[in-house]
């Protein structure tokens, strides 16, 4: 019951945040939703930044589908297919291009930083998941695939933390820095409390 409504939950945001990523830069100009010391960067790199939200917004849209047992049990070859372009293109484009932005992000070299290593931390969990998949290491592969799903759902907990802040009226400039770290770190120190990672060898 705990397991389904915490998926549920999961799923929820996730296709929230999908949702307002490819209405805001599907419908926007671009650079018009965000905090105008941002606008000038996005402006600047724009086809990075499309290209990041787009295939980030898959992996958001898509990642969720992929821990269904069900849809595991009953369409292994749609669960194939839709991890394939969750990884390549969620993950391999949206992370790539995620690096490439990273290099000009809001928030001095404190945010920087913190978005690559977010960006190498996901390319590297969907690398070694697909790499465990294709050696038939299935236990392997779902280890990884639960990290980078963690990762990906940064871009949630982000924009729950953004909101957070700025109505507890912490100056956007302030915080900023700090959410490219705190999206993703707790969530991943989470996701290895969860897989058993830090039991000890006797327990
Ligand atoms: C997990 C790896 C990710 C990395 C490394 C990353 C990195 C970044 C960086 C550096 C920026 C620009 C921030 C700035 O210029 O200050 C950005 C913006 C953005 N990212 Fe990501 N991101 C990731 C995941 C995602 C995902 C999964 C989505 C899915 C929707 C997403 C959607 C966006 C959007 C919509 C923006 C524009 C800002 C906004 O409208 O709120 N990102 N990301």
């Amino acid at each position: 019951m705990l397991y389904t409504v915490r998926n549920f939950l999961v799923a929820f945001f996730a296709f929230g945040v999908a949702l307002y990523a490819l209405v805001a830069y599907g419908f926007f100009t671009l650079g018009s939703l965000v905090h105008p010391a941002m606008k000038t960067s996005f402006m600047a790199h724009s086809i990075g930044i499309y290209a990041h939200v787009f295939a980030s917004a898959i992996a958001l849209l898509l990642g969720p589908l992929q821990f269904s047992t069900k849809l595991r049990a009953n369409y292994i070859t749609l669960h194939r297919w839709n991890g394939r372009v969750y990884l390549f293109l969620g993950v391999l484009l949206g992370g790539s291009a995620g690096l490439y932005v990273a290099q000009f992000a809001y928030g001095g070299l404190l945010a920087k930083t913190g978005f690559s290593l977010l960006a190498m931390a996901w390319l590297h969990s969907g690398f070694m998941a697909y790499s465990a998949i294709r050696r038939n290491n299935i236990a392997e592969h779902q280890r990884w695939m639960q990290r980078n799903f963690a990762l990906t759902f940064a871009a949630v907990t982000l924009r729950i933390y953004l909101g957070s802040f700025m109505a507890a009226g912490v100056r956007f400039e302030v915080f900023y820095p700090w959410l490219a770290w705190l999206c993703w770190v707790p969530n991943l120190l989470l996701m290895e409390w969860w897989l058993g990672s830090f039991k000890s060898e006797e327990e």
